[in-house]
């Protein structure tokens, strides 16, 4: 097993799309920099203005950017300004981290294979928003986090990890979703390590670890 301690100087370039408070983004920054991924984040990009994550970035002094979606007229323009501007950073991964826009097929397309996103469920059960709320209100017994590729069908790519949680009878909608949380700041730093290194790779739509499809 080749692990990497350090950023080599073909590691690789990762761009991080986010909407929000940017945990996920912490947890990313915090990995790269203790080496544990053979990489480094050329930008942060949200398409809200204000949100606490592009404070984590500035402070780690990433370049950050707003792209702003209601600056746009409808999501073809908007999504032609992000596209330039993530292609501008010539990413070799670009990373959906609390990114909370839908994302056409048109734009999805060419990043097919380099475009991750983290999902609050066990895909693929609940697809979609408030996904701790429907987990409670099914009686589910586990509930978790999946990271999976990015394509057309929203929260629908091929799923590379999952991190499961038990479900207790007094847990709320807030105390799951920081259950859960929890696992995702693990999982995400781990499965984009593994991209990083090139243990990770997608093929005619099926995601391949070391070598095996999952
Ligand atoms: C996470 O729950 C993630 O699974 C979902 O959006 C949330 C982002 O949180 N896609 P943060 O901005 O990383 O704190």
């Amino acid at each position: 097993m080749i692990q990497s301690t350090s950023v080599e100087s073909n590691s690789a370039r990762i761009v991080v799309l986010i909407s929000g408070s940017g945990s996920n983004l912490q947890a990313l920054i915090d990995a790269v920099d203790m080496g544990a991924i053979n990489g480094e984040i050329a930008a942060v990009i949200s398409n809200k203005p204000g949100v606490y994550g592009l404070d984590r970035a500035k402070k780690a002094e990433i370049p950050a950017v707003v792209i702003d979606h209601r600056d746009y007229d409808g999501r073809a323009a908007f999504e032609a300004e992000l596209s330039k501007t993530i292609n501008s950073f010539s990413p070799d991964l670009i990373v959906l981290a609390g990114f909370m826009r839908i994302l056409n097929s048109e734009f999805v397309q060419p990043y097919e294979g380099k475009m991750l996103n983290i999902h609050p469920s066990l895909l693929p059960k609940y697809k979609g928003l408030h996904t701790h709320r429907r987990a409670l209100e099914n009686g589910d017994k586990e509930h978790g986090v999946s990271v999976h590729f990015v394509t057309a069908e929203l929260d629908g790519g091929p799923v590379i990890a999952q991190r499961k949680v038990k479900v207790e009878n007094s847990d709320t909608e807030q105390s799951l979703q920081e259950k859960v949380r929890q696992q995702e700041h693990q999982l995400y730093p781990e499965v984009v390590a593994w991209f990083c290194s090139k243990r990770l790779e997608y093929k005619n739509g099926q995601a391949f670890f070391d070598g095996e499809a999952l």
